[in-house]
């Protein structure tokens, strides 16, 4: 996949200003499901596969492309929603007003506009100079309190903003928030949001302490935070240093609150209240409150608790009111995010990984450095490529970075005057687990163990991947049981599951008659998990979940996913010639088809999907009217390098609805091939077989005003 956005907002901001209409729907065409499938993982799955940085910068896109072409905002655009949808397992919790989030700016320039915007809306109401308060951006999860004459009677999740799901349950067990208000008024009801979290060093000890109890560990604050609020089982958000702090407000009924937003968080705190008071700032104007943002920005790596930006609010709650809202954030807040911290710390070593497909990743072992409020003493390092481009020798110094939730990484070399005379980093040449000859395939980044399923790292990575709950969701088979089956030499391939008998397992140590029974019985339930789970099961490399069911709901059936010609596989929506060239590769491993043939003899089900689910092959094969008459029609196009505007994928579905063919590779019966930034060997094969080359331009004028359905 194309990058998605550029890291840097103004390049983003500039690229947008230069998208004609058209390429600007193009665009979004793939943004807008993009996010919302991003906002599905965050909010439902509670597993984000980017970090918030990145889905901040989409969403900064998805805005300017909007404010370009307002005619172009699509029904389905997260601009007008407001946050995830609710999940459904607790009892809904409405709010009765709705629970917004803040929009974002990434410099100073953008905090002068968001100073402007304010003043051209007040127009002659605007003062000389607007007050500002300033908050750290706490990364929590956010919950509304509701207190009728002052118990606390409700507390919920923010959901879709309008509903979200009762937490009360869970949210009586966090100390720092008061049952009961104390004070003399006291509102009638008044209903409180603020920022449930987790302190970093209570969060890393509970880490600590799972992990000693075997347990798996927390991947961030923010995600362990949510999970633990949202369980029916009070006993877990029990059992957690959870703790809070109130920021903002629903509605007060009964009382007058002072006209400062920093006043009246001060009320709270004397009606009992958790309030920030040690980092709320109140400024008088947007140029102090701009130094103060980056003041705040440099204290962060040294606070208890997580921040990712800071949230300027106008501090007078009378001018709040003029400038009311917009779909999903008031006019009267900003947040101001601060890109991922970084520290410098020396590498003192380097393990080499050896994953489920064979892939060996380097890690960084390093001197122990804070970085964001976390201690780091290790890193990823990608793959060789990135070894290489960083040059990394060792004892060098490092900048290491931690982007909130996800894995800090190495980001580059502090060259010194020893870092020439230091030992390079170089891979091992044989498999630190197995020791088999490492291979790197041609054209790929990665190096990878061959000894596919006798190697026992990537045994026991496969096992874990088999038994997950995106493939044949085996409850009860974790990964010290999975090291025990394979010590003991009951397993050594996935197919051996089903095999095992109760009096078998329980010749393990600390298996008994009962676990064994359920385990044995999990084990029977997961033969009939779908063609989709089972494909995803085997563990192809770049096929996870989605990819398998995609495959699955195109071809129908395994044998002929196994069958297929790589060109075959990459007409699949989403799938390119990388993971296309994967998968053929894995059904043309004997040891992989032999595997998959003793799935299917120890009872596993490959099921065909009925005809009425499979994916509608579109235009390619029924082309309507206007297709048939298109240049593109009946034309083979193969696609190269990274595009200016249009996503692979979306020029894929765009030829594609045109009535013409994608594939994978350049032959004599290519007609064309796109080519853009980057573009490697098949553009050298086209060249030599004179295929006509084209650019994105050329290919969306052939296309002109086609669009997918
Ligand atoms: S004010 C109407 N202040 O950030 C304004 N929000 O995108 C409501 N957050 O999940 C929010 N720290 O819970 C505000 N000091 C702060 C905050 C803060 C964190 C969260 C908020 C929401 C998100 C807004």
């Amino acid at each position: 996949m194309q990058h998605p956005v550029e890291s840097d907002p103004a390049a983003t901001r500039a690229r947008v200003s230069r998208l004609s209409q058209e390429q600007a729907a193009d665009r979004l065409a793939w943004l807008v499901p993009e996010l919302n499938r991003h906002n599905r993982l965050y909010h439902r799955e509670s597993a984000p596969e980017i970090d918030d940085r990145t889905y901040d910068l989409m969403y900064r896109e998805l805005e300017l492309l909007e404010a370009r072409y307002p005619a172009l905002v699509r029904e389905d655009s997260p601009t007008l929603r407001v946050g995830g949808d609710p999940v459904g397992h607790l009892a809904p919790f409405p709010h009765r007003t709705p629970m917004l989030s803040l929009g974002n700016a990434f410099s100073a320039d953008e905090l002068r506009e968001f100073d402007g915007r304010i003043r051209r809306q007040l127009g002659e109401a605007a003062p000389e100079s607007i007050p500002f308060a300033v908050e750290g951006k706490l990364d929590g999860a956010a919950v509304e309190l509701v207190y009728e004459d002052g118990v606390l009677t409700g507390a919920g999740t923010r959901g879709d903003g309008a509903v979200g799901e009762d937490i009360l349950h869970n949210v009586k067990t966090i100390r720092a928030i008061p049952r009961r208000l104390h004070g003399d008024p006291l509102p009638s009801r008044i209903s409180v949001r603020g920022e449930v979290f987790f302190p970093l060093e209570p969060f890393e000890a509970m880490n600590d302490a799972r992990e000693a109890r075997g347990e798996k560990r927390f991947e961030n604050p923010r995600n362990a935070c949510a999970g633990t609020l949202r369980k029916k089982d009070p006993s877990f958000a029990a059992a957690s240093p959870l703790t809070f702090y109130a920021h903002s407000f629903g509605e007060v009924e009964g009382l007058e609150l002072p006209g400062s937003h920093l006043a009246q968080l001060v009320q709270l705190s004397e009606w009992g209240l958790p309030v920030n008071s040690d980092l709320n700032t109140r400024h008088p104007d947007i140029e102090e409150t701009i130094l103060r943002v980056a003041e705040l920005g440099a204290l962060r790596n040294d606070l208890p608790y997580e921040i990712d930006g800071a949230v300027v609010k106008v501090d007078d709650t009378a001018l709040q009111a003029v400038l009311g809202f917009l779909t999903r954030t008031p006019r009267w807040a900003i947040a101001f995010k601060y890109p991922p911290p970084q520290v410098h710390t020396v590498l003192r070593g380097v393990e080499f990984q050896v994953g489920r497909t064979g892939k060996v990743t380097p890690r960084a072992i390093l001197a122990p450095a804070r970085v964001g409020g976390v201690t780091v003493s290790s890193a990823t390092l990608h793959n060789a490529d990135h070894l290489t481009r960083l040059d990394l020798r060792y004892g060098d110094t490092v900048a290491i970075e931690r982007a909130g939730d996800v894995i800090p990484k190495v980001d580059r070399v502090i060259v010194d005057a020893d870092h020439a005379g230091r030992p390079a980093v170089t891979y091992p040449d044989t498999c630190p687990a197995c020791g088999t000859h490492l291979e790197r395939p041609e054209g790929e980044v990665d190096i990878r163990c061959p000894n596919s399923l006798s190697c026992p790292a990537q045994l026991h990575a496969g096992l874990r991947h088999f038994v997950s709950r995106g493939a044949m969701d085996i409850d009860g088979l974790g990964t010290k049981l999975i090291t025990q089956l394979l010590d003991a030499g009951l397993v050594r391939r996935p197919s051996d599951l089903y095999r095992l008998d109760v009096p078998t397992l329980c010749t393990l140590e600390r298996v008994g008659q009962r676990s064994a029974q359920s385990l044995v019985d999990a084990i029977a339930r997961s033969r009939d998990r779908g063609l989709g789970h089972a494909l995803a099961a085997l563990g192809i490399p770049e096929v996870g979940e989605a990819t398998a069911r995609d495959l699955s709901l195109w071809f129908g059936t395994l044998d002929a996913i196994m069958e297929a010609s790589p060109e075959a596989l990459a007409e699949v929506h989403g799938i390119g010639d990388k993971v296309a060239a994967r998968v053929r590769r894995f059904f043309d491993d004997p040891v992989f088809r032999a595997e998959v043939e003793r799935l299917r003899q120890a009872g596993v089900a490959f099921p065909d999907v009925p005809e009425e689910r499979r994916t509608p092959r579109g235009a390619s094969e029924d082309p309507d009217a206007e297709a048939a008459t298109s240049p593109i029609a009946g034309r083979t196009f193969v696609l190269t390098g990274t595009l200016p505007t249009l996503a692979r994928s979306e020029a894929k579905k765009r030829i594609l609805a045109a009535g013409g063919k994608v594939t994978g590779s350049v032959s004599k019966r290519t007609h064309y091939l796109v080519a853009g930034d980057a573009a490697g060997s098949k553009l050298d094969k086209a060249k030599k077989l004179e295929i006509p080359i084209i650019d994105e331009a050329a290919l969306l004028e052939m296309l002109g005003s086609i669009q997918p359905d």
